[in-house]
């Protein structure tokens, strides 16, 4: 086994097991992959500020988010196909998180359902919700999250129409995929995947397939999906969810200050400064780029949490620095749980977990909750770069 110092190893590996239609799936951005690949790029502008001669000794990473306790303030975020880079995906990460005290967030278009996640593991979870235009699909995906016992409620705001990503088309991406001379031919490069999938009978759209009408198999599922999600999601709407739901509410796919006002006056108990890690509006800013402005805006309004972009432990310190409350991460799980599965998703928590806490002593904090702008230096043209 080789070993394992950082996420990036965890990719490659995570890229030698997967067919590559998934792989690509998850490593990639909208259109140009501009946004995607500033989300990294912008962390590695912000610099940490080292402090010695601190006491260093008894340090924590405890926090909460949503008013639940965390071993450390890093949840995995919602992720379409886990299920698909590896078999039962989702049950596999889930029972990584609850192990280690962080939560997870099951997706809308998850492999496994709610209700088969739900059974294989003994903490609540949250889920994801997409809005669909069938009310009665609605309802019904509303109340199987709350017999469920999920935590939270998980709104995406940001995939009303879907972003172009150009290998999708050009793999023909599928769950499960379908068979051509080119997908074989992966495929049998990828033996390990297939016996594991083989082995599973979760390798549909667990969430949807046989709860929403007319909704059999795969083959008409993407444009079930394409004709679904509802383009006219607004406040309003969103107003009806709440009611619905009627436990904890976090807004996610935030990017904009005065969206961030509107959330926070909306009552939402918290909000993901959030670009869809790169994957929506190509040409966005950076979510690590946007927060100190809806920091400034709504910070002692409701709670903030930040995901996109987020590869280590630093980058994890560096988002708190600048006022998240709390951060999710994507490809960085996805790449430990395509690397080794359920035990890859713990490596991949471990790793942050240990990046995080030397970087945190390094900056002389003792107690996650300390860190703050006074750890970081940001580019002076940072904020007035884009007007
Ligand atoms: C492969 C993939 C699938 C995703 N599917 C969903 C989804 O179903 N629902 C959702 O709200 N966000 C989804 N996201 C976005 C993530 O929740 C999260 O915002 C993003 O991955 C954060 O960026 P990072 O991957 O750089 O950490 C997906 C992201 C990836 C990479």
């Amino acid at each position: 086994m080789p070993v394992i110092t950082c996420i990036e190893d965890l990719k490659r590996l995570h890229k030698a097991h997967t067919p590559r239609m998934f792989y690509d799936y998850a490593e990639s951005g909208s259109y140009t992959e501009q946004t995607f690949r500033e989300n990294t790029t912008d962390f590695a502008q912000i610099r940490l500020r080292q402090k010695v001669a601190v006491d260093m000794s008894g340090r924590t990473l405890a926090s909460d988010m949503v008013g639940l306790p965390v071993t450390m303030p890093v949840g995995l975020a919602p992720v379409g196909l886990t299920g698909m880079q590896r078999a039962d995906g989702e049950i596999k990460a889930a029972r990584a998180a609850e192990k280690f005290g962080v939560p997870f967030c099951l997706s809308t278009m998850s492999i496994c359902s709610i209700e088969d996640v739900a059974a294989h593991t003994e903490k609540p979870f949250m889920f994801q919700l997409y809005v669909m235009k069938d009310q009665e699909f609605l309802e019904g995906i509303i109340g199987r999250a709350k017999a469920a016992g999920c935590s939270a409620l998980v709104l995406t705001l940001d995939l009303q129409i879907l972003g172009q990503r150009h290998k999708d088309l050009k793999n023909g991406l599928s769950a499960p995929p379908k068979l051509t001379p080119s997908s074989i031919a992966d495929l049998a490069t990828r033996w390990g995947w297939g016996l594991e999938m083989l082995r599973t009978k979760r390798r549909f759209f667990g969430n949807i397939v046989g709860h929403a009408k007319g909704v059999t198999d795969t083959a008409n599922l993407s444009s079930w999906t394409a004709e679904q999600f509802d383009p006219q999601l607004d406040w309003t709407k969103i107003a009806r969810i709440r009611d619905l739901w009627g436990g904890k509410l976090i807004l996610k796919g935030i990017l904009d200050a005065e969206d961030a006002r509107i959330a926070a006056d909306f009552g939402a108990d918290a909000i993901v400064v959030s670009n869809h890690g790169g994957r929506q509006l190509d040409g966005a800013l950076s979510s690590i780029r946007v927060l100190p402005e809806i920091v400034a805006a709504v910070g002692d309004q409701v709670e903030i949490h930040l995901d996109s972009g987020i590869r280590s432990g630093q980058d994890v310190l560096k988002a708190l620095a600048l006022g998240a409350h709390a951060t999710w991460i994507g490809r960085a799980f996805i790449h430990g749980l395509g690397a080794m599965g359920e035990k890859g998703v713990t490596t991949a928590l471990e790793v942050i977990r240990k990046e995080l806490d030397t970087t945190m002593a390094l900056c002389g904090e003792r107690d996650i909750r300390h860190v703050g702008r006074h750890n970081v230096m940001v580019p002076a043209n940072w904020a007035t770069d884009y007007a």
